[in-house]
């Protein structure tokens, strides 16, 4: 089968189109025809060596397809069944393995590019809404990033618990995008001073929740837009990582928290994976949460994506396609 690889960490150009021996499924795991992989901005870490991964290394671990071949003890799936997850090792390939309790059957009408697009900014969105900071009514969110992959289903998902939704983004286009996604007021955050314009629009009370992804150059003034008790939600770092903070700071600026959440640890049991996977499928499945794929290419061309990626030029949701149209199914 064909697979990108990566031997050396580095630019996008270290991510290598090559052909390497199709896995088999071991004990609990299941092979999955990969169908659409989804680009997240961990690989990116990966990639340049930010997150540590032993070489060489297939990237990617997000994916929808269908079910080829199982191994001993699955009973969670069976051939041809289409499914879902987050959690294969190395899904920029034709064919991946994942462990069986970690698919979800896709429910009708969701096919498995879209599938494939929202298990780990779905699940995402749903925990960071839903869990880390439980929106509800009466309270107000920013969201950076807000036309992004994360960010589109961040925006419908605070709107529909009923918060009011203030959304960044860098251009115009992206404003649009997120103002359809549900954000009441979008701030161009590469014009204006985002947290003047977040005491503005809340008439200095500040906001409950900051959804900060993007880290080193968001951070310090995403403190100053919360109202005293506030939560600073730090989930990612697209701009870079962010300077080591003294918690007196926390104090000073109103007795804020701070928290640092990762996915894993909001889909730890295999109850709260499907409960949670399985709620954001349903939205889909029922059209109260829509998906954008804003960006498709080739699984060749998967360093023309995080090209795209890093640079701030796409919106949505970012997916490698393996089998070109027209490919033989097998
Ligand atoms: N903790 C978790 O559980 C978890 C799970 C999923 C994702 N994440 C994190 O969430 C973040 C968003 O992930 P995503 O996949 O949805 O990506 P994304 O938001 O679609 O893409 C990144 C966006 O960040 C903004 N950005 C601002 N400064 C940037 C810079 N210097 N370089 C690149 N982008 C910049 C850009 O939007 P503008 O052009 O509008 O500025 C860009 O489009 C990532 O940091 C990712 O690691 C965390």
């Amino acid at each position: 089968m064909h697979a990108i690889r990566v031997h050396q960490t580095g630019g996008p150009e270290v991510l290598r189109y090559e052909r390497v021996e199709r896995p088999s499924p071991g004990p609990g795991q299941a092979l999955v025809r990969v169908e659409a992989a989804g680009i997240n901005f961990i690989e990116v870490y990966q990639r340049t060596g930010r997150y540590k991964v032993a070489l060489p290394f297939i990237p990617g671990s997000e994916a929808g397809g269908r079910v080829v071949e199982i191994g001993d003890g699955v009973s969670e799936v069976k051939g041809g069944d289409q499914v879902a997850s987050q959690s294969f090792a190395g899904s920029y390939a034709e064919y991946a393995l994942a462990p069986a309790e970690r698919l979800v059957l896709l429910p009708a009408g969701v096919s498995a590019r879209i599938g494939a697009a929202v298990m780990l900014q779905g699940m995402t969105a749903h925990y960071l809404a839903c869990s880390t900071f439980p929106l509800a009514p009466g309270h107000t969110c920013l969201v950076h990033a807000a036309a992004g992959g994360v960010g589109l289903l961040l925006c419908q998902i605070a709107h529909r618990r009923g918060a009011r939704v203030i959304g960044t983004v860098s251009t115009e286009e992206k404003a649009a995008l997120a103002r359809e996604a549900g954000a009441d007021e979008v701030i161009l955050y590469t014009q204006q001073d985002f947290a003047t314009e977040a005491r503005r629009l809340t008439r200095g009370a500040g906001v409950h929740v900051v959804y900060d992804s993007v880290g080193r150059t968001t951070f310090a003034k995403s403190l100053d837009c919360l109202a005293p008790r506030g939560m600073l939600v730090l989930y990612g770092q697209s701009s870079g990582p962010v300077e080591p903070l003294d918690p007196q700071i926390l104090s000073q600026k109103g007795s804020l928290f701070l928290t640092r959440p990762t996915l894993g640890h909001y889909v730890a049991t295999k109850a709260e994976f499907l409960e949670r996977a399985m709620t954001v499928l349903g939205w889909v499945a029922d059209g109260s949460l829509k998906v954008r794929i804003g960006n498709e290419f080739p699984l060749a061309a998967a360093a023309e994506a995080h090209t795209e990626l890093e640079a701030r030029r796409t919106t949505g949701k970012v997916l490698l396609i393996p089998w070109p149209p027209g490919c033989p199914r097998s």
